[in-house]
């Protein structure tokens, strides 16, 4: 049996590359009969970048029934809310206390967010080592996350063989990364990586006339409609085949290729079958969304079914550090 975990950050709104690249694939893995998923929000993360508790509230729902949305399966899986499991904060205090400074220095993810947004907060410095806390408390052997995780995943084994090293312990297992390098980045709306920071993103979760305006933004060349286009350096093009069967994907192409048709009518086509595809995670979010108490017995069982897990390891972990 395998021990899956990942979290996502509450600090958003989930656009459609977060749901592509990272919620549906988790939950594909979670269905295999041998896995045991602990999908988690990471709230506590989020700290790190939004200040108003409003929003992180309203965030945190939105996470919560996006996965909900798609079909976690909440009675074979673990799923609850980073904040309300307090043995993540205590052993993420353990774990600081294991990792050199100099590591933590060398994150490529606090070097760019320096550079980019100038914030230096101490919360942001030690992310990885709360991230790492996430991971080892709950015994996880794989990790899916995309490539900017990677970093991040090595140097929770680092934190985790320097404790147990020191103890002589097998106390924390290690983790794999799961990186799929098939699963492109998939492009926002004006051609960039889809990223909340970039606010380029598609809501797929938006009311019809919204969601259409937002796809109507897809950036395009200007190729006048009689004329053939290349359907390989468009994003609309590019959107649908992520979304369209593979027939579907043949006659879009044919379509761009023959020129007389054009870049609205892509659009108009992308928006239909975002209708259709989302069909039944629309209706299950807006459900959720509109249904707080729901939603809130979901996440409370999850925390229940953590607690078990997370009070055993911190249990293990204050018995060898004197703290028992
Ligand atoms: P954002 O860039 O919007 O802040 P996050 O960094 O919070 O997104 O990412 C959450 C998860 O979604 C990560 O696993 C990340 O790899 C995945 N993800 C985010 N954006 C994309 C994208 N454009 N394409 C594929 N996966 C993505
Ligand atoms: N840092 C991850 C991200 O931004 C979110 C995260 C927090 C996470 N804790 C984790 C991912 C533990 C995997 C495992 O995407």
């Amino acid at each position: 049996m395998a021990r899956i975990l990942t979290g996502i950050q509450s600090s958003g709104r989930p656009h459609l590359g977060n749901i592509l690249g990272a919620i549906r694939p988790a939950i594909e893995l979670s269905r295999e009969p041998q896995n045991e998923s602990f999908f988690f929000i990471a709230d506590l993360h989020s700290l790190t970048s939004l200040r108003d508790g409003q929003q992180r509230r309203e965030y945190t729902r939105a996470v919560a029934a996006t996965w909900l949305a798609f079909g976690l399966d909440t009675e074979k899986n673990t799923f609850w809310r980073q904040s309300r499991v307090p043995e993540h904060t205590e052993l993420a205090w353990y774990l600081n206390c294991f990792t050199p400074k100099p590591m933590l220095e060398n994150a490529t993810s606090y070097k760019d967010k320096m550079e980019k947004l100038g914030i230096a907060n101490t919360g942001l410095f030690t992310y990885p080592v709360l991230q790492a806390a996430d991971i080892l408390l709950y015994d996880a052997n794989i990790v899916p996350v995309g490539k900017d995780q990677k970093q991040h995943l090595e140097m929770t084994r680092d934190i985790a063989s320097s404790f147990n090293r020191q103890y002589e312990t097998d106390i924390f297992v290690l983790p794999d990364a799961r990186i799929d390098e098939r699963l492109m980045t998939i492009p926002g709306i004006d051609g960039q990586k889809m990223s909340k920071s970039y606010n380029n993103y598609i809501d797929i979760f938006l009311p019809e006339k919204e969601l259409n305006k937002v796809i109507k933004k897809i950036l395009s060349d200007s190729t006048p409609l009689e004329e053939p286009k290349n359907p390989d350096s468009d994003i609309t093009f590019q959107l649908f085949s992520l979304l369209a069967s593979e027939t579907q994907v043949a006659e879009m192409r044919e379509n761009y290729l023959r020129g007389g048709y054009g870049y609205g009518h892509a659009k108009k086509a992308l928006y239909e079958l975002m209708l259709d595809v989302f069909a039944e995670p629309r209706q299950r979010y807006d459900y959720f969304m509109n249904n707080p108490d729901a939603l809130e017995a979901e996440l409370q069982r999850g925390e229940t079914k953590a607690r078990e897990v997370a009070s055993q390891t911190i249990a293990r972990v204050r018995e060898v550090l004197g703290f028992s």
